[in-house]
């Protein structure tokens, strides 16, 4: 059936070195690293942990984010050998492509916009609750109506909206997306969540401990399906791929390092936080802000106020170029329009995509409540965690010749180990989220069979790819914008 035609790697790293859209390769593994921080750490710590806390786990939502981060650590894996082993931008959508066929990996495609797309349109969601109560806690109130989704009794959720404006014309102007800048903000985010902790060390009462699972040991993976949302991004370090001085070497490095840093960091807020609040009291959308007011330290608190709105910005950079770096690699391919891999002649950006992006993001944040969203970026990024793991399985046995300079140790069982742990995590988020999920798919199918079907290079032999030489410029890379000016 021509919907399983696999795109082979020799035909992709072929397109990678030859193709019109040559990427300069300048990353090294601290920039990896600082990218994967860059995108991991954000909303999931800086927001969701409360709303775990408080509804899902109890403080037990310390374990949660050893669950997920756990399930996480298996992805990370897998996603390093596949990496190191095909580096070209794509990520989960390009590894499927080359091992289970055209139809999953647009699939995967499509379920990574749920992870780059909505995950960043919950994060300006999650950007809003914390300049709210910045403003506010400098003496200025917003009215309500404006700052709340009208799932939830508002009418739009204008700061959300604003910020992802915002991004769309940094993105587009290609002034902030930088290496250098990218490390300013992980720099500023992480010294934030250091610093929650030093300081609130002091303010933990051990008896906010108890009870320790309020709602049992299932409130544990409930909990850890939801922040799971803050361990999305690492991914986002091999859609760098074509960048990297040594993919080979540095891609499992940076994708390893930046996972368990954050790993290690959000173990130690989630015990801080739980620690010096109760539980209950967690339902606020800014609740690291809120811990340290309650000791009484303003200052603390409006520091880490602007650490997480920094941080918040940053996810939402880097998800939402993430996302144009996709739908370049999927347009390239002929399953999305050519106007997709348009690059402004000017800008150096590709803007079609950037203002498609950010429109999305836009009217997602300013419409829809925070925990639609990002149980749907959840679910889009596990399937994707699954598919990638039976791609793995599958090109050990087909490409048992392909140089792997990283591979997984104990496989079969840590792939298999990592689809299982996706799957269950999947599993654990609510039953409306599977819905919403299965509804996308469906269109998905739709999108698919009407355009990308019949579109795809491969079966077109190509004339597309003829057809994007002409049409588009060179893609600079975003470090490479900032080297130009
Ligand atoms: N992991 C990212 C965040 O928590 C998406 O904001």
């Amino acid at each position: 059936m021509a919907f399983w035609r696999i795109k082979s790697i020799e035909q992709l790293a072929a397109e990678k070195e030859t193709g019109p859209h040559r990427l300069r390769k300048i990353l090294g593994p601290f920039d990896l690293t600082a990218l994967g921080l860059g995108a991991i750490v954000g909303m999931g710590v800086f927001v969701l942990t409360g709303v775990a806390a408080a509804f899902y786990a109890g403080p037990g939502v310390i374990l949660s984010f050893v669950v997920a981060g756990l399930a996480s650590g298996l992805a990370a894996l897998v996603y390093a050998e596949m990496a190191a082993a095909i580096p070209v931008a794509g990520s989960a959508y390009t590894f499927t492509y080359a091992t289970l066929g055209e139809l999953l990996a647009w699939l995967v495609g499509w379920n990574l916009v749920l992870e780059y797309v909505v995950a960043a349109g919950a994060v300006s969601i999650g950007w809003s609750g914390y300049f709210v109560n910045l403003l506010q806690s400098a003496g200025v109130n917003l009215p309500p109506a404006f700052t709340t989704s009208p799932f939830a009794g508002g009418l739009i959720n204008l700061p959300a909206l604003l910020i992802a404006g915002l991004v769309t014309v940094l993105i587009i102007s290609g002034t902030q997306h930088s290496a250098v800048a990218n490390k300013i903000i992980v720099a500023l985010k992480v010294g934030v969540l250091l610093l929650f902790i030093f300081l609130g060390a002091r303010y933990v009462d051990p008896a906010n401990w108890q009870p320790f699972l309020p709602f049992g040991v299932a409130g544990i993976f409930h909990g850890a399906a939801i922040i799971f949302f803050a361990f999305i991004g690492f991914d986002a370090v091999s859609t760098a791929a074509e960048e990297v001085k040594n993919p080979r070497r540095d891609l499992p490095l940076g994708i390893i390092l930046s996972l368990s840093l954050a790993t290690l960091l959000y173990i130690s807020v989630a015990t801080v936080l739980t620690g010096v609040v109760r539980y209950s009291a967690l339902n606020t959308p800014s609740p690291m802000a809120f811990a340290l007011l309650s000791t009484g330290l303003r200052w603390g608190s409006a520091l880490t106020a602007i650490g997480a709105l920094a941080g918040l910005t940053s996810v939402m950079l880097v998800t939402m170029y993430g996302q144009s770096r996709i739908f370049f690699a999927m347009a390239r391919d002929g399953l999305l329009p050519p106007i997709f891999s348009w690059v402004h002649p000017r800008l150096h950006t590709p803007v079609i995509d950037s203002l498609f992006i950010g429109a999305v993001v836009a009217v997602i944040g300013a419409l829809f409540p925070i925990n639609i969203v990002a149980e749907l970026a959840n679910i889009g990024t596990l399937t994707a965690f699954m598919a990638v793991s039976s791609g793995l399985l599958v090109l050990r046995r087909t490409r048992p010749d392909l140089p792997r300079p990283f591979k997984v140790p104990g496989a079969p069982w840590i792939p298999l180990a990592s689809f299982g742990a996706a799957l269950y995590l999947a599993v654990n988020l609510p039953a409306l989220t599977w819905l919403r999920f299965v509804l996308w798919v469906a269109l998905g199918l739709v999108v698919y069979f009407a355009y990308g079907y019949r579109h795809s290079n491969l079966r077109t032999g190509g004339e597309k790819e003829e057809a994007l030489r002409r049409f588009a410029p060179p893609l600079p890379s975003p470090v490479r914008k900032r080297e130009d000016k």
